[in-house]
């Protein structure tokens, strides 16, 4: 049985024994379910949070036209077993006027913070809001996401959240494009150039698997790959701060950022080091068309 609650005090009775939550803004594809299904396998109770939270978009015509459908949303998490579908009002998540943001220092500094002003403290206070709110003990990300997932790795040291943070690795259609929600908005033509962007970071990634750790290099093979797209960055960067590095030297991600026709994609390869050789963290695919277009 999957419940619906629209306020933090009936969902944190729902709770039973460790409880996970899962952020997510809806309009769900296998990114999301991978993080349900993840959950599922970690613990008793199973919250997914379903915000679209306006704090974190700069666009107003980006927020307006974000994809929305909370029954096929509802449908998709009961088919999870989800136990908990948390879908706030508006009033419910922030205090009208909301006065207080959550700034995490340094980690929004680089890649898309300059690029998005005010998106990650409106990020860092959601996600801050529904760790206080709701109590997890656990919360799934996806490496998708890894400046997001850098931020809410720092807040939740800082802050003391009892929260484990787990990352997730990135969900690709069956051809390499990372998953997201606003893939529905490319055309046909778009989407050819768009699998550029994948098809760069995985060069660079076997490069840096062959042994390359010079970060220039790994840019200059990314950057060639993608066609047809307006590249915005294509920047190598720390995964505890996605700091901008020079070397391959600690667990790092290749990150790209490009507007498509009208729609802007980000995409990364994370980098760990096993053993003093990378591990170049590619996703996963998909063996058949997304949930997205049906
Ligand atoms: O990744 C998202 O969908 C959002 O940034 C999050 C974490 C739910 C916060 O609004």
């Amino acid at each position: 049985m999957t419940e619906v609650t629209r306020t933090f005090f009936e969902s944190r009775l729902q709770r039973r024994g460790l409880t996970a939550l899962v952020p997510t803004m809806g309009f769900f594809h296998e990114g999301h379910l991978a993080l349900m299904t993840a959950a599922r396998q970690a613990a008793e109770t199973v919250i997914v949070s379903l915000f679209v939270n306006p704090l974190q978009f700069n666009d107003p015509a980006d927020l307006e036209r974000y994809p929305r459908d909370f029954e096929r949303d509802l449908e998709m998490a009961r088919a999870e077993k989800v136990d908990v579908v948390f879908a706030p009002s508006s009033e419910e998540m922030y205090s009208e006027p909301p006065l207080t943001r959550v700034r995490v220092a340094q980690v929004e500094d680089y890649l898309e913070g300059p690029r998005r002003p005010g998106h990650f403290a409106g990020v860092a206070t959601a996600v801050a809001k529904l760790f206080a709110g709701l109590q997890p003990d656990l919360a799934f990300f996806g490496r998708k996401d890894a400046q997001q997932l850098a931020l809410v790795r720092q807040m939740t040291k800082d802050l003391s959240f009892p929260v484990t943070i787990s990352g997730q690795p990135t969900i690709r259609e069956h051809d390499g494009l990372a998953l997201s929600s606003r893939n529905v908005f490319l055309g046909p033509e778009d989407r050819t150039a768009a699998l550029t962007l994948s098809a760069g970071l995985f060069a660079a990634a076997d490069l840096a698997e062959a042994g390359e750790r010079e970060g220039g290099r790994l840019l200059e093979v990314a950057s060639k790959v993608a066609e047809g797209v307006d590249i915005e960055y294509v920047t190598l960067a720390s995964q505890n701060h996605a700091q901008p590095l020079a070397e391959l030297d600690r667990p790092s991600f290749l990150a790209v950022a490009a507007r498509v026709g009208k729609v802007r994609l980000i995409d990364n390869v994370a980098f760990d080091l096993v053993a003093g050789q990378v591990m170049a963290d590619r996703g996963r695919r998909l063996e058949r068309e997304s949930v997205l277009y049906r």
